[in-house]
């Protein structure tokens, strides 16, 4: 978060620099003592050993930092143990000096249905709404961007980043652990925004997407990766109580209903450019997750549907422009 203010000359973040310097104050009261399960995550965190690594590869699949003989055995056997406290990983794989962090999503499926319609992020100003660990933000700095800002209010994916970040020291990218909601007015301020895997835990997605657009440079990209269903009726699924499992999940809008959700906000040029069935290939359970994973959530007679009889997930990326 430091980097954030110290560069902030150099981001142009002037006119909301007294609001975002509160809100990294008020973070970082929090994370200089933290309590709760941020308290075990810290242990881990200060615990990991310091290691360089010798080449690094943000452009794959997998995120490489370092490789095996960067770190002696009782290195490497510190840093298994201690990532492995900042369980669970969601979003990766990262293979961080040798150890495999094999995560419970393949993330590399959703930045591959769209990295051909990205604008090239060289010096740009980027946006990641709901960040996780950071493999999205790690996969767009592969391409030199001016500043990829996360958000991230889960501890555990906080710690995650910071993790990573310890051996990797982008100093470009900076992740803010709050909700988006939480940031100031950034009017008219980001080039490119990730909305991924968001708007169906909003009670008032359209709203969001208004506030997301306001704080875009007219002409910049929105892509947005969201639960849809499959047709074209100008319908909406709002689950009586659970979606998959899942306790937040509001709106699920089908393709025709998305298009005029992003209109509505204002944005224009809308296209959907992938829509995909989310597969166990995509989203299982591994060693690095202790929960459920999309197995769980379908019904095992049934798998088109999900335990409490909805379509099973079906995810759709759009882009959409500011
Ligand atoms: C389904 S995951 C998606 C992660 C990633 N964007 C992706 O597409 O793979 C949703 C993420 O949003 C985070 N999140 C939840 N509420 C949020 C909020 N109000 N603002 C920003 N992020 C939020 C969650 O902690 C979680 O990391």
């Amino acid at each position: 978060m430091d980097n954030l203010l110290e560069k902030n000359e150099r981001y142009g973040l002037k006119h909301c620099l007294p609001a975002l310097e509160s809100l990294i104050r008020e973070r970082k009261t929090f994370f200089a003592n933290p309590t709760g399960n941020a308290f075990y995550f810290n242990r881990a965190l200060q615990d990991l050993p310091e290691l360089t690594p010798s080449s690094v590869s943000l452009d794959s699949s997998k995120i490489l930092i370092g490789s095996r003989a960067d770190a002696d055995d009782q290195s490497y056997k510190r840093l298994s143990e201690n990532l492995f406290r900042l369980c669970p990983w969601r979003k990766g794989p990262f293979q961080v000096f040798g150890v495999d962090i094999d995560s419970e999503w393949q993330s590399w499926m959703k930045w591959d249905r769209f990295k051909h319609v990205l604008p090239d992020p060289a010096g740009k100003k980027i946006l990641d709404i709901g960040s996780s660990n950071g493999y999205y933000m790690f996969r767009a700095a592969a391409f030199d961007p001016l500043l990829v800002l996360g958000v991230e209010p889960q501890h555990s994916f906080y710690y995650q980043y910071l993790a990573l970040q310890k051996y990797l020291g982008l100093d470009n990218l900076s992740c803010i652990p709050a909700g988006f909601e939480r940031l100031p007015a950034m009017d008219r301020y980001f080039d490119l925004v990730f909305c991924m895997g968001i708007l169906y835990h909003r009670k008032s997605p359209i709203e969001m997407l208004a506030q997301i657009k306001r704080m875009m440079r007219p002409g910049g990209m929105l892509v947005l990766d969201n639960l849809v269903l499959d047709s074209a009726a100008d319908m909406c699924l709002f689950p009586e109580s659970r979606y998959a499992k899942m306790r937040n999940v509001f709106f699920i809008p089908d393709l025709k209903c998305m298009q005029s959700w992003l209109k509505r906000a204002g944005f224009s040029s809308v296209s959907c450019v992938d829509v995909s069935k989310t597969t166990k290939e995509e989203q299982r359970k591994t060693f690095w997750i202790q929960t459920e994973s999309l197995a769980d959530f379908l019904d095992p007679l049934d798998p088109d549907h999900t335990v409490e009889g909805y379509p099973a997930p079906v995810r759709a990326v759009f882009t959409a422009c500011a």
